[in-house]
């Protein structure tokens, strides 16, 4: 039995996953998985390789053989094959692939390993869909977190903004609804909280409210 600790994070786009997970990371000391940049990249990947998304053995061979790392180019970096990614991968184009492979339990089955590597002492805060569900279900703290539409539409048009990447709200509203749909409707791992999780609405709560709360329920459990 693994005994690192794992905090999962799951929850939809713009839930304000990535950047509390992070901060919980920092603070405790702990390995970060950013799940969806895995799925992310694989999705840039196939794009470039030009692997139809039918071919799921195809997708997933690629998405065993990836060379994907992280922070090579400075913190929170991405890179595929040595190159830096970082900003492909955020565009409409990687976010819509990513949910695309996503969907294709060959890709799912072939990322799994990958994602139980991260797990090293002294822990572990993974983020993304199904951490608490499928890839950590021994997590010792399981968090949802949710919010609404609007609200996630708004704060990812923001973060696109400050990377200079260009955006449109009402584009990405409608990118996030279809998104949504994609993932809580496909029969691999669904985006639904674990029946352990504790969910959080995040709608009209600070970074700081969250990630205090976070951390009292891990001081808790
Ligand atoms: O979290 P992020 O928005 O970067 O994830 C991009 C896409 O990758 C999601 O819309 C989802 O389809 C997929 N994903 C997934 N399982 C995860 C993380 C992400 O299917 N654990």
């Amino acid at each position: 039995m693994n005994k690192v600790p794992v905090i999962a994070i799951d929850g939809p786009s713009g839930s304000g996953k990535g950047t509390i997970a992070s901060r919980i990371a920092e603070t405790l000391g702990f390995s970060l998985l950013d799940s969806g940049a895995l799925y992310r990249v694989l999705g840039i990947a196939c794009h470039r390789h030009n692997t139809a998304l039918s071919d799921s053995s195809a997708v997933a061979s690629l998405a065993r053989n990836l060379d994907i790392q992280f922070g090579l180019s400075g913190e929170g970096s991405v890179s595929l094959d040595g190159e830096d990614v970082s900003l492909a991968i955020r565009t409409d184009l990687g976010s819509d692939m990513a949910s695309k492979v996503g969907a294709i339990e060959a890709a799912r089955e072939a990322l799994f390993q990958r994602q139980l590597d991260f797990r090293v002492a002294p822990g572990l805060v993974a983020d993304g869909r199904d951490m608490g569900t499928t890839v950590f279900p021994d997590a010792a703290l399981k968090i949802f977190l949710t919010a609404s539409l609007e609200a996630r539409a708004e704060r990812r048009y923001k973060q696109l903004i400050a990377k200079g990447i260009d955006a449109i709200l009402p584009a990405l509203l409608r990118d996030l609804k279809e998104r949504d749909r994609r993932d809580s409707e496909r029969t691999v791992s669904p985006l639904k909280p674990a029946e352990d999780a504790i969910v959080i609405d995040t709608t009209d709560l600070t970074i700081e409210t969250v990630v205090k709360k976070v951390l009292e329920c891990y001081s808790a459990a």
